[in-house]
Parts: C-alpha cells; sequence; structure tokens
C-alpha cells in the first residue's frame, strides 16, 4: 500500500463517470427516475472522495438536489465529481451531472449536487489529506463549501426550533395555524405567541 501525500490539489481530485440510461432506469412516466441519478451520484461522490483520501468513506450528507430538466431513456448521463471543500475527517464532492441525447449530440445540463462524504479507518472518521487550491476558481469553491458546511449546521439547528415550537402549540393553536396562517414563523412572533 503506497503512502498517501499529506495534500493534493483540487486539479487531481477530478473523477468523471458515464452511465446510458436504460428502460431499467424508467419512472412511470417513460422518463429516468430520480433515484437512479441519486444513486449515480452517490457512486460518483463515494469514487472521488474514496480515491482523494485511499481510504473507504462513507455518504453523510445530500445538500437539496434540484432535478432541472427530465432525463430521457437512452441518454448518455456524464457526472463530473471534484473535491470542492474538506474538514479533518469529511470531504464535500462537487457533481456536475449532464444528459446527452447521442443522435442530436445535445449536452444538457441537468443537476449540479454536493455530497459530504467522511473516511473511515477501522470504522471511525479518520483524517484525509488536505486541499491544495491552486486557481482563483478553487479557493472559491473551497470558500463557498466552508459556507455550505456552516449554514448547514445552524439550519439544523433553526429547523429542529422550529419543530419545536410546532409541537409545543396546543391543539386549538394548530387549527388557527392550519386554517390561516400564511408564514409559520410570522405566526410565533412575539404578537402572535404560540
Ligand atoms: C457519517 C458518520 C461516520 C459520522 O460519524 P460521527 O460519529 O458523527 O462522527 P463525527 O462527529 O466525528 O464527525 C465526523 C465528520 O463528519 C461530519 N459529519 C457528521 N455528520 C454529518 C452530516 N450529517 N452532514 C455533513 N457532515 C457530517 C462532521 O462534521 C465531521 O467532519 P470533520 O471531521 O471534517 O469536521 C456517521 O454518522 C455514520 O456512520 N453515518 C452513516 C453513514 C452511512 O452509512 N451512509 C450510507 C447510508 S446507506
Amino acid at each position: 500500500m503506497g503512502t498517501r501525500p499529506a495534500a493534493i490539489p483540487v486539479s487531481e481530485t477530478k473523477l468523471r463517470m458515464a452511465q446510458m440510461m436504460t428502460p431499467n432506469d424508467a419512472n412511470y412516466l417513460g422518463k429516468v427516475f430520480g433515484g437512479a441519478i441519486l444513486a449515480l451520484i452517490d457512486l460518483t461522490a463515494s469514487a472521488t472522495a474514496s480515491r482523494f483520501c485511499g481510504m473507504t468513506c462513507v455518504t453523510a450528507s445530500f445538500d437539496r438536489v434540484d432535478f432541472l430538466k427530465p432525463v430521457e431513456i437512452g441518454e448518455l448521463v456524464e457526472l463530473d465529481g471534484v473535491v470542492t471543500y474538506v474538514g479533518r475527517t469529511s470531504i464535500e464532492v462537487t457533481i456536475q451531472v449532464h444528459a446527452t441525447d447521442l443522435r442530436e449530440a445535445q449536452r444538457q445540463h441537468v443537476n449540479t449536487a454536493r455530497v459530504t462524504m467522511v473516511a473511515l479507518q477501522d470504522g471511525k472518521p479518520a483524517q484525509v489529506p488536505r486541499l491544495i487550491c491552486e486557481s482563483r476558481e478553487d479557493k472559491l469553491r473551497f470558500l463557498e463549501g466552508r459556507l455550505r458546511r456552516e449554514i448547514r449546521a445552524e439550519r439544523v439547528k433553526e429547523m429542529e426550533s422550529w419543530y419545536k415550537k410546532i409541537e409545543d402549540s396546543h391543539d386549538q393553536e394548530l387549527d388557527r395555524l392550519l386554517s390561516s396562517v400564511e408564514s409559520l414563523r410570522l405566526a410565533f412572533t412575539d404578537e402572535n405567541p404560540a
């Protein structure tokens, strides 16, 4: 087993996976099932992160994934993974997904996904190499990744506190919220306490 470098440039983390979409990937409308694309995103994230750190990586979280356009059966789906941010044991992989109708040679961007993977050794989170940001683009992507990590953590806390407010409401209050409130957050302000 070779020794892992302590730091790896972003340019060396790029990895492309490609797959033709077959009828096995179809949903009831005859388009590609969203879950088939998510599975390919997860595989690309796993391969990109594992090659970067030389360890097994598990998926810790997916950021919001928007399906911008339907993917058709018979199209070629290409997934370009790159490491955009690393923490101590976690690796954020950004994946650009394109679908091409090979008869028309029309390549369309259908998705951008961000997946956080965690490196494991003996079943425990393990330290990963540092990421060397060479270009301005690399630096921007790294700082944005850091920002996403901070906002993700804040959002989890914020959502939990809103859920608690709803759960602590008495039944009459829940009925009022269900029937008339346009903004739940405003309904819980001081003027309208639960
Ligand atoms: C991901 C996992 C290994 C983290 O374990 P943990 O005990 O929370 O570990 P730690 O608290 O030490 O966190 C380790 C790293 O993971 C990150 N992390 C943990 N949960 C996370 C989440 N939900 N989203 C993003 N990052 C997360 C932490 O920020 C930390 O990053 P850092 O070292 O770069 O600062 C653990 O939750 C796990 O095994 N989850 C299941 C993974 C899996 O099976 N995925 C496939 C699902 S089928």
